[in-house]
């Protein structure tokens, strides 16, 4: 097919409109943080910039018991340990994900379950979820996956079904709602992350938060060695096993002023990855496929995830996204670069020294190197990832859809 040369093989870029300069942090995290500077303690128990972040954060999350974490990672741990489950007990979760959502399942002596996803959404499929239940299972941990809300009636439904505790990885989804509510408020628990690449950052930082009274009351021991703060007489007097995975103030005075500037933020996600996909919408480019969004729901586009019809294609996925980069796309190859359970780690059932204590007590007879997600797998193999920054502008996202259009045209088949 006849195309306009390539910036990889020495062609003119398309991508040449300048970032603005950004700075994601000012005023707002400046003036708590200053006050901060004049308390006598940067403790989080009672901290001012701890319950001011809390106080921001529950203007857009509702959620009666909320405990800032130490990262996103934390929050999960804590929401984890809070359910209490029996070891070997089993967590339904995505397969496409961080570490960060099953780490505090393996901590807690709990076994991931991988179910496989939508092909589309790139979330959990509700069937998949229903194929993994056994008589272990005892909760799902259901991922929003590059802000894309996940089908949460179905997993409601699901969990009502067979008595499971639903936990929400909000980590990638700040901002985005599901039927008009905002995710965190369908499942029993609801996990966020303030790392660095998040919509909101404060360096790192999390929090977990429920409405739930079976898990609320407790919720910060979880996350605080099982310190009771609340009692003044005898806080140091822990009756089980909790890490410290507490929020410090200058964590918590950035992330609460980055929360004041959330709607703004993500605005300009929500303007700038809908202005992205209406553009490839109109450019229908054989053998590219969009994510598929609810109407019903916002996606709140921590980034978009595209697809690519190998079939369609002279090119390998890698070097179809090299060209991209060439022209000056901020693009990437996939997400993750294979599904959880194909990581040494699992496939070496290397959780503890190299042993599973788990399995080696008979509590579990998980085998990962038999698990298989096929259609994780090809997504993962298949799909370009693009950024959107709250920086960018109109003029970058126009040049980037032609920058894929230049692309898609000269490696079509
Ligand atoms: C879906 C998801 N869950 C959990 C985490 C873990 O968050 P953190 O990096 O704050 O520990 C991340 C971070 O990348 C994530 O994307």
């Amino acid at each position: 097919m006849s195309t306009s040369k390539l910036a990889l093989h020495g062609g003119s870029k398309t991508v040449t409109a300048t970032r603005p300069v950004h700075h994601r942090w000012g005023q707002e995290e400046l003036t708590r943080l200053t006050a901060m500077v004049d308390q006598n303690s940067l403790f989080y128990s009672k901290g001012p910039q701890c319950a001011g972040l809390l106080e921001e954060f529950r203007k857009t999350y509702p959620l009666k018991w909320a405990f800032p974490t130490s990262s996103g990672t934390a929050s999960l741990h804590v929401a984890i340990a809070s359910l209490q489950l029996p070891p070997g007990s089993e967590v339904i979760t995505s397969p496409i994900t961080d570490m960060g959502s099953v780490i505090g399942i393996l901590y807690q002596q709990l076994v991931p379950v991988f179910a496989d996803i939508n092909p589309h959404t790139y979330n959990v499929d509700p069937a998949a979820i229903r194929r993994c239940i056994t008589p272990k299972t005892r909760a799902i941990m259901a991922v929003h996956l590059t802000g894309n809300p996940s089908d949460m009636d179905a997993t409601m439904a699901i969990a009502r079904e067979h008595n499971l505790i639903v936990i929400e990885d909000c980590a990638q989804a700040w901002g985005a709602t599901y039927r008009g509510r905002p995710v965190g408020s369908f499942g029993h628990l609801a996990c966020y992350s303030f790392n660095e690449f998040k919509h909101v950052s404060c360096g790192d930082g999390g929090i977990a938060a429920t409405n739930d009274e079976r898990f609320g009351p407790t919720l910060a021991k979880w996350g605080d060695k099982f310190y009771d703060r609340n009692s003044s007489a005898d806080a140091r007097n822990p009756t089980t096993l909790a890490p410290n995975y507490r929020m410090s103030e200058p964590q918590a005075a950035v992330a609460a002023g980055q929360l004041v500037k959330l709607p703004k933020i993500i605005s300009d996600h929500v303007r700038l990855g809908s202005h992205f996909l209406k553009k490839l919408q109109s450019l229908a480019l054989p053998g590219i496929s969009l994510p598929e969004i609810d109407s019903r729901d916002q996606h709140s586009f921590w980034f978009i995830l595209i697809r690519l019809d190998p079939a369609r294609f002279t090119c390998t996925r890698d070097e179809f996204t090299a060209a991209l980069v060439a022209e000056g796309a901020t693009a990437s190859p996939g997400y993750i670069p294979r599904p959880v359970y194909k990581y040494p780690l699992f496939q070496n059932h290397n959780f503890f020294a190299g042993q599973w204590p788990l399995r080696d007590a008979g509590l579990t007879t998980m085998d990962y190197t038999k698990v298989s997600c096929p259609i994780a797998e090809a997504v993962l193999a298949d799909s370009v990832t693009f950024t959107i920054k709250p920086e960018m502008t109109e003029e970058i996202i126009d040049q980037t859809a032609e920058a894929l259009a230049k692309v898609a045209r000269h490696f079509a088949k």
